[in-house]
């Protein structure tokens, strides 16, 4: 392995205790990633466990049941994928932090990111009934949804609040892309098979509403990672948009990705329970390309109705057993190209080199 080289397959490696003292363990980015890109000279590692300690003051409540939940999940783990984009893509810019001067405003960013969707997800395992995450069990199974919304509302009330100090900008930014993601969520909603209330108008679970939905749902977050980077590092007009661009390349393959592993892998892996969006209805990519050459019908007709464990079974035994799959990863893998091609204006600096790698790992890895 070249020292920056991600490691697909790698999902439980652990990251040593940050300066918060507390592990960040399950489901990271594999150590040798972030030693790799050191070496490179690209210090990301002081960024993120600012971070850490960062997320750690900024939830903090006097209410101390407000505390527990808020950290619940950040001390879950997690990969801290989006704060790595924010880290890495602030080395694009001449005010990059290096060994001996940090850049404060790029781990206010990265914290702001990871806060965003620290919150969105306790509010998606309430949208989706989903009993996992980060390998432990979801706050709405743990105590319901009610404390899971408000604990999601709560950690969006912490995000604004250390973006107004990052200004205008930042602030009007994050403010569209939650939007965004809330317009995302509403599409997927609609397009899907379960239970809607009879006055709610149904959207075709076409590919291209499928896209919309991931662009809305989750590039919308990966965009701006990458938009802050660049901008809170000193890039140009231009250089951000690249940035950017390669960022919403990066978070629909991110999203197509995930949508694969709901189906191809295991609990342990993805510390989420698979078959979760089948249970929701929800048409993701490899189930509309299982459909379109489901000559038998059978996967229809399972889909058809709500799946018991059983037909949950069957269900991802054919998706599995088909060409989905592979259809799935070759589509993301368009968007990885994009991603690198966005990449073009930067020339070969290291840093493209390990925006590269990462873009790529987005694919590959198994959590
Ligand atoms: C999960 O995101 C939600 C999606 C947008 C797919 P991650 O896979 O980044 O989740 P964590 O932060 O590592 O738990
Ligand atoms: C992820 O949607 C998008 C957000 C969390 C906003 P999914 O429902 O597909 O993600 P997982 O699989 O639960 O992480
Ligand atoms: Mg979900
Ligand atoms: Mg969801």
């Amino acid at each position: 392995m070249t020292d920056h080289t991600l490691t697909p397959g790698d999902g439980d490696a652990t990251r040593p205790p940050t300066a918060a003292g507390r592990a960040v363990a399950r489901l990271a980015i594999p150590e040798p990633v972030l030693e790799g890109l050191e070496a490179h000279g690209l210090p990301v590692s002081g960024t993120l466990d600012a971070v850490e300690i960062k997320l750690s003051t900024q939830v903090t409540s006097s209410h101390a049941f407000v505390d527990e939940l808020a950290r619940y999940l950040i001390d879950a783990g997690g990969k801290r994928f989006r704060p790595l984009l924010v880290a890495l893509t602030g080395h694009l810019g001449p005010d990059a932090p290096t060994a001996e001067r940090t850049n404060e405003a790029l781990v206010d960013a990265a914290t702001i990111v990871e806060l965003v969707h620290l919150a969105t997800l306790y509010h998606d395992d309430v949208i989706d009934e989903a009993a996992a995450r980060r390998g432990t069990p979801s706050a709405n199974s743990r105590w319901d949804n009610t404390v899971a919304i408000l604990t999601c509302d709560y950690l969006f009330a912490r995000a604004s609040e250390l973006s107004a100090d990052l200004g205008v900008e930042v602030t009007r930014i994050m403010a569209r892309t939650l939007a965004r993601l809330c317009e995302g969520q509403i599409a997927e909603v609609q397009g899907s098979d379960g239970a809607l209330p009879p006055d709610v108008p149904r959207l075709e679970p076409t590919l291209e509403h499928y896209l919309r939905a991931v662009s809305g749902k989750t590039a919308s977050l990966i965009e701006p990672s990458c938009r802050y980077g660049a901008l809170l590092s000193g890039v140009d007009a231009g250089g951000v948009e690249a940035a950017a661009a390669y960022g919403w390349n990066v978070g629909m393959a991110f999203q197509l990705s995930d949508d694969i592993l709901d189906i191809a892998s295991d609990h342990e892996d993805s510390g989420k329970t698979p078959g979760t969006d089948l249970r929701e209805g929800v048409r993701t990519l490899p189930v509309l390309y299982a459909l379109s050459s489901d000559r038998s019908g059978e996967l229809q007709r399972l889909l058809d109705g709500a799946l018991d464990d059983t037909e949950l079974a069957r269900a991802l035994e054919l998706l599995r057993g088909s060409d989905a799959l592979e259809r799935a990863r070759e589509h993301a893998g368009t968007y990885v190209a994009a991603a690198v091609t966005a990449l073009e204006v930067f020339g070969d600096a290291p840093v493209v080199t390990a925006l590269t790698r990462l873009a790529e790992y987005a694919v590959d890895r198994v959590g």
